[in-house]
């Protein structure tokens, strides 16, 4: 199974891929997760990333498709895979194709999850990380035992650099305009499911496991 999250910042793309992993086994691939890994590595480049992402703008399309293509033909994606954060928009949604298409491969189902603005930036202000183990909170709606530490370790929790209202519009902005021409996109290829994302991760979690199984 190959399956695309797409959805605008904070739509829960994250949250959602880690309970079809627990669910189905399917890996992650997080092109914002990567990217960040990249960034924390110290190199010139990673400098370079690191001032594009905090800005919230998109990283250049080869770069990307560079670390998409690297990994979804590795043994563990085998099985299946979910592309969280790719492709971002037709360039990248094109390049995708092809190189699917070199191993007779395709995308089996994009799962588009549907959320408000408001919404999204309220989970987006309220988001706290772990990281180094990429553990995710949210202050108000998924808070950790004692504020501002991680469960397990008790180690302090940090904010996104780009987690902030106004970088999050300026993501919501480059969303509507690069990336939601997708839905047409993959609406015209048959392959498109919304997901109303306005409930519990929860709720959320049972609509996207009666479009995976059907
Ligand atoms: P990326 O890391 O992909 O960020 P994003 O798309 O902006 O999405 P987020 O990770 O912010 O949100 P999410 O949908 O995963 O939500 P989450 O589940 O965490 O990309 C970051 C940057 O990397 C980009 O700006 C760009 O620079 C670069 N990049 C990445 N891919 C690229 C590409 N393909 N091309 C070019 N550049 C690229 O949820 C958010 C919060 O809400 C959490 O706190 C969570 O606990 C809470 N929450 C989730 N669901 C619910 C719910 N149902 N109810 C209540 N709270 C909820
Ligand atoms: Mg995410």
């Amino acid at each position: 199974m190959h399956i695309i999250l797409l959805g605008p910042p904070g739509s829960g793309k994250g949250t959602q891929a880690q309970k079809i992993t627990s669910e189905y086994g399917y890996v992650q691939l997080s092109t914002g997760d990567m990217l960040r890994a990249a960034c924390n590595s110290g190199s010139k480049i990673g400098l370079e990333l690191k001032a594009v992402m905090d800005g919230g703008n998109l990283v250049s399309d080869d770069i990307v498709v560079g670390i998409v293509e690297e990994r979804i033909f590795q043994n563990d994606c085998a099985a299946g895979y979910m592309l969280d954060g790719f492709p971002r928009n037709k360039v990248q949604a094109k390049k995708l194709d092809a190189m699917l298409a070199v191993q007779n491969q395709q995308i089996d189902i994009v799962l588009r999850l549907l959320v408000d603005d408001d919404i999204v930036v309220r989970r987006i202000a309220g988001r706290r990380f772990h990281v180094k183990s990429g553990r995710s909170y949210h202050v108000e709606f998924n808070p950790p035992q004692i504020a501002g530490k991680d469960d397990l370790t008790g180690e302090p929790l940090t904010q996104r650099a780009d987690d902030n209202e106004v970088i999050v519009q300026s993501r919501l902005n480059i969303y509507r305009e690069q990336t939601e021409p997708l839905v047409k996109y993959y609406e015209e290829k048959g392959v498109l499911v919304s997901i109303d994302s306005f409930g519990t991760p929860d709720e959320i979690f049972t609509k996207i496991k009666t479009a995976l199984d059907q």
